[in-house]
C-alpha cells in the first residue's frame, strides 16, 4: 500500500482536514433570491460524500450589489445563516470540512449565467431592484466595451463594504462553517482594487501598490474580527492577471496578509480582462500550478494550486514537489463526484473506500475484497484483452 501526501491529514490552526483534495468555489447559479436551494445541499452533498477533505460553497455576496447574476448566493443578511447551516450539517455529517468563499462581483455584477450568453443582464420587469443592483467598482471604468460603466464607490461607502465583508464572516461563522475564503480573484471587486487598471482611485485606496492593497488587508482585518482565531482563512488571488498584476506583487500581497491571519493563498489567475485564463483556455495539465509554487516559495505560505488538476498522481506529484499544500480539483470533479475514492484507487492508497459514507463505501469494499476483480468504471476495462481483466 502507498503511502501519500494527497491522502495525508492536513492540520491548519484547530481544522483537521483529512487529506489535501478540496472542492474550490463553483458557482450554481441556482440560489432564489440570494437564498440555497435542495440543488445546493445535492451540489454540496455529493463532493462531500465523494471523499473531499474540504468543500468550499461557492461566491457568496457580501451585499447584494455584489451578485454576479440572479442566481448568486447570498451572505448580506442574518436570514441567510439558518438556510447556509443547513448546508455545513451537511457536509459535515459527510466527515469533511464545510468551507464558503465571501465574494463581491464589483463591476462585474449584474450579469447572465453564462449559459445564457456571456456579458450583462439586460433589465426586465420581475427583476423589482434593478437601481439597488447598479455594479460599483473602485473607479467608474468598465471591464471592456461590452460592459457598462460601474458607478465608483465613495470613500465612506468602501469603508462601509470593509464591514460588509466582517459582517458577511461573522454569519458564516454563526452558519457553523469552519473554512473562510475570501475571493480576491478573476476581476472581481478586490481585484479591481488591486488591479491599476481599474483603479484610479486618488485616495488611500488608489494609486500605490501599498494603497491599492489598502481594500483586502483592512478586508481581512475585518473579517479576522469575526472569524475565529482558531479557524482557517484563506484568499484566492490572481497570481498572474496578464494586465499588470503578477506573482512578485501577489507575494508581497502574501506577506502582509499573512501578518493578518491569512494562512493559505489559493492561486488562481486572470479574470481582469476578458483574455485571460481563469478556466485554462489553453489545453495544459497544472496550468496555474508555478504560481501556487511561486507564493509558496516567496512568501513563505501555504499554497493551493487549481487549474486542470486531473489525475490523483498529477496531484500527489505536485505536493511531492512542493508546489502546493492543498490541492483543488474543480471541472473534473464536476466530471466524477467520487473523485477522491477513484485516486486512492489508482494511487493504490490503503481502504480507498473508507473516505467514503458507509451507505456505499461499504459495498465497494466487499466487491474490492473478493478479489474476482471489477475494473472501476474509469478505468480500461480490459474487456478486449482478456489477459488484462483482474
Ligand atoms: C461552474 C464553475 C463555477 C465557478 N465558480 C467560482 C466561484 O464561485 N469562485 C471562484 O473563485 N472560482 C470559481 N470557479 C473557478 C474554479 O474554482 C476553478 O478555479 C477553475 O474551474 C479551475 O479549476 P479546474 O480546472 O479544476 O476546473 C468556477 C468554475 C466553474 C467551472
Amino acid at each position: 500500500m502507498t503511502e501519500t501526501l494527497l491522502f495525508s491529514p492536513l492540520t491548519i490552526r484547530g481544522v483537521v482536514l483529512k487529506n489535501r483534495i478540496v472542492v474550490p468555489p463553483m458557482h450554481q447559479y441556482s440560489a432564489i433570491k440570494g437564498f440555497p436551494t435542495d440543488w445546493h445541499l445535492m451540489n454540496a452533498g455529493k463532493f462531500a460524500a465523494g471523499g473531499a477533505g474540504l468543500v468550499v460553497v461557492e461566491s457568496t455576496k457580501v451585499e447584494r450589489r455584489g451578485c454576479g447574476t440572479l442566481g448568486d448566493l447570498g451572505i448580506w443578511d442574518d436570514k441567510f445563516i439558518e438556510p447556509l447551516g443547513r448546508l455545513v450539517k451537511f457536509i459535515k455529517q459527510q466527515n469533511a470540512v464545510a468551507g464558503i468563499q465571501l465574494g463581491h462581483s464589483g463591476r462585474k455584477a449584474r450579469a447572465n449565467r453564462p449559459w445564457e450568453g456571456d456579458g450583462p443582464l439586460k433589465r426586465t420587469p420581475d427583476i423589482d431592484d434593478w437601481d439597488e443592483w447598479t455594479p460599483v467598482a473602485p473607479s467608474a471604468i468598465a471591464h471592456s466595451d461590452k460592459w457598462p460603466a460601474p458607478r465608483a464607490l465613495e470613500r465612506s461607502e468602501v469603508k462601509d463594504l470593509v464591514q460588509a465583508w466582517g459582517e458577511a464572516a461573522r454569519r458564516a461563522q454563526a452558519a457553523g462553517f469552519d473554512v473562510l475564503e475570501l475571493h480576491g480573484a478573476h476581476g472581481y471587486l478586490v481585484h479591481e482594487f488591486l488591479s491599476e487598471r481599474s483603479n484610479q482611485r486618488t485616495d488611500e485606496y488608489g494609486g500605490s501598490e501599498a494603497n491599492r492593497m489598502r481594500f483586502i488587508t483592512e478586508v481581512t482585518e475585518a473579517v479576522r474580527v469575526h472569524w475565529p482565531e482558531h479557524k482557517p482563512l484563506f484568499v484566492r488571488l490572481s497570481v498572474e492577471d496578464n494586465a499588470g498584476w503578477g506573482p512578485e506583487q501577489s507575494a508581497r500581497l502574501a506577506k502582509i496578509l499573512k501578518t493578518k491571519g491569512v494562512d493559505v493563498i489559493d492561486c488562481s489567475s486572470g479574470g481582469i480582462t476578458d483574455v485571460a485564463p481563469i478556466l485554462g483556455k489553453e489545453i495544459k495539465y497544472s496550468y496555474q500550478v508555478p504560481l501556487s509554487e511561486y507564493v509558496r516559495r516567496h512568501a513563505d505560505i501555504m499554497t493551493m494550486a487549481v487549474g486542470l488538476i486531473i489525475h490523483g498522481d498529477q496531484a500527489e506529484q505536485i505536493l511531492r514537489d512542493g508546489q502546493a499544500d492543498l490541492i483543488a480539483v474543480g471541472r473534473e470533479i464536476l466530471n466524477n463526484p467520487n473523485w477522491p475514492m477513484d485516486a486512492a484507487l489508482k494511487l493504490g492508497v490503503e481502504g480507498p473506500f473508507r473516505n467514503v459514507p458507509p451507505q456505499f463505501g461499504w459495498w465497494l469494499g466487499t466487491r474490492d475484497k473478493r478479489g474476482f476483480g471489477t475494473r472501476p468504471s474509469t478505468w480500461q476495462s480490459g474487456l478486449h484483452d482478456p489477459g488484462k481483466v483482474s
